[in-house]
């Protein structure tokens, strides 16, 4: 299976406009991660921005498997061992810098990454 393109977030009901911060990488520690939730009426959307070894990587907050937010709460998306971002849910593992499920029940798919940029020390929305 091919990475999916990159979410644009203009396209979501929910979504947040272009050029909106998301949030600034130095509120982040290194290897800390952040739920964002954004509401619109009844619509609603997640993401998971996650630092790692120096970049910050943002996807769709939705397991491939089953659909649910990989985590169960709190800001935690890594594994145990901080080398992968992991879904409560039923265990599956993905790479961080690919978002890539290498195991798990939904080996061989992807999470959705979101198109952002990084600037200014802060993630925004393109
Ligand atoms: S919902 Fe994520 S592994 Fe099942």
């Amino acid at each position: 299976m091919r990475p999916p393109r990159p979410l644009e977030l203009d396209d979501v009901p929910a979504g947040p406009s272009p050029g909106t911060l998301l949030c600034r990488t130095d509120d982040l520690p290194e290897h800390g991660g952040r739920e964002l939730v954004f509401r619109d009426g009844s619509h609603q959307i997640s993401l998971l921005v996650q630092r790692f070894h120096g970049q910050t990587y943002v996807y769709e907050n939705r397991c491939p498997h089953a659909g649910t937010p990989l985590n169960l709460m709190g800001d935690r998306f890594l594994n145990i061992d901080g080398t992968d971002l992991i879904c409560r849910t039923h265990g599956a593992q993905f790479h961080v810098e690919t978002g890539y499920c290498h195991l798990g029940p939904c080996k061989g798919r992807y999470l959705r990454p979101v198109a952002v940029e990084e600037r200014d020390g802060g993630i925004y929305s393109l």
